[in-house]
């Protein structure tokens, strides 16, 4: 088992990739705290996996609150006995284009993406020094890596999590905690909606996947297990040499 005697944090737990990587990394032998803003869908994680045998600590908070954000992560330390690994997964698609923009909706995108990856490094440095190291995963997106018509906002604050990940892995390298980014390509999941229909017009919406999945080499869309193994491979002992990378996993997208 890849992640044994392991405490593991995974924040925007309870749905797509976070959910993913929270059964992989339970599955690896991991102890788990899953933080979500969701309530409902956290009880049925836990309950989902408890029927597979695991024991999952679950914490709700809004991580786009400072206070709730900073608490959740002292929370899962205080549960789990400590963090080793650290997923701060949460984020969202944000507005859409910079023309009349809503500065209300501007400012939430920039506060999930990129001040709650920041607050929550910022936490759990820590306890990952207590620890004597650890590992820092952020989700930043293929947008982060190379600019998104579609999203521009959302590829602005996916270019700071790249940044914060190079930045934070010198600054942190001394205490052995790596830090690492994960740049998924469209991915399956409920927040793909967000990305191609915005419009709220199906058409629409199947168009810009179409189009998005046609840039794809390998020809198929992110899953969510694609990215919970890239995680689980970052906060590993495997990876105990990277640090700083901003890794896609994009089948091919961002490899022109
Ligand atoms: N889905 C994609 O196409 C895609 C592609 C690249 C990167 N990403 C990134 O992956 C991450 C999540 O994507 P996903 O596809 O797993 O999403 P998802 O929609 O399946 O799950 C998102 C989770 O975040 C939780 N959440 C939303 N707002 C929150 C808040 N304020 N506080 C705490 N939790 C909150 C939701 O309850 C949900 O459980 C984001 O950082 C996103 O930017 C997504």
């Amino acid at each position: 088992m890849r992640l044994a005697n392991k405490l593991a944090a995974v924040t925007a737990a309870a749905s797509g990739m976070g959910r993913a990587g929270v059964e992989l990394f339970l599955k690896e032998g991991a102890k788990v705290a899953a933080i979500d803003v969701n309530a409902d869908a956290l009880a049925q994680l836990k309950s989902d996996m408890k029927k597979l045998g695991y024991e999952l600590t679950t914490i709700q908070a809004d991580l786009s609150k400072t206070e709730q954000m900073k608490s959740s992560i002292n929370d899962a330390a205080a549960a789990l006995g400590g963090i080793d690994i650290l997923w701060a997964h949460a984020g969202t698609p944000g507005p859409a284009g910079v023309e009349n923009l809503d500065l209300t909706a501007y400012e939430f995108a920039m506060t999930l993406n990129v001040t709650s990856a920041t607050l929550a490094a910022g936490e759990v440095i820590k306890h990952m020094r207590k620890r004597g190291g650890g590992s820092v995963i952020f989700t930043s997106s293929v947008s982060g890596i190379v600019g998104s018509m579609m999203s521009p906002i959302y590829s602005a604050a996916k270019f700071a999590v790249v940044g914060l990940t190079k930045s934070l892995a010198q600054a942190f390298a001394p205490d052995q905690v790596r830090v690492n980014v994960i740049c998924p390509g469209l991915a399956d999941t409920p927040m793909k909606l967000g990305f191609t229909g915005r419009s709220g017009v199906a058409a629409e919406a199947a168009a810009n996947e179409a189009k998005l999945l046609a840039a794809v080499p390998m020809g198929r869309l992110c899953k969510a297990e694609d990215v919970a193994h890239a995680a689980l491979w970052l906060g590993s002992d495997d990876a105990s040499f990277i640090t700083g990378v901003a890794l896609p996993v994009d089948g091919g997208f961002t490899a022109r």
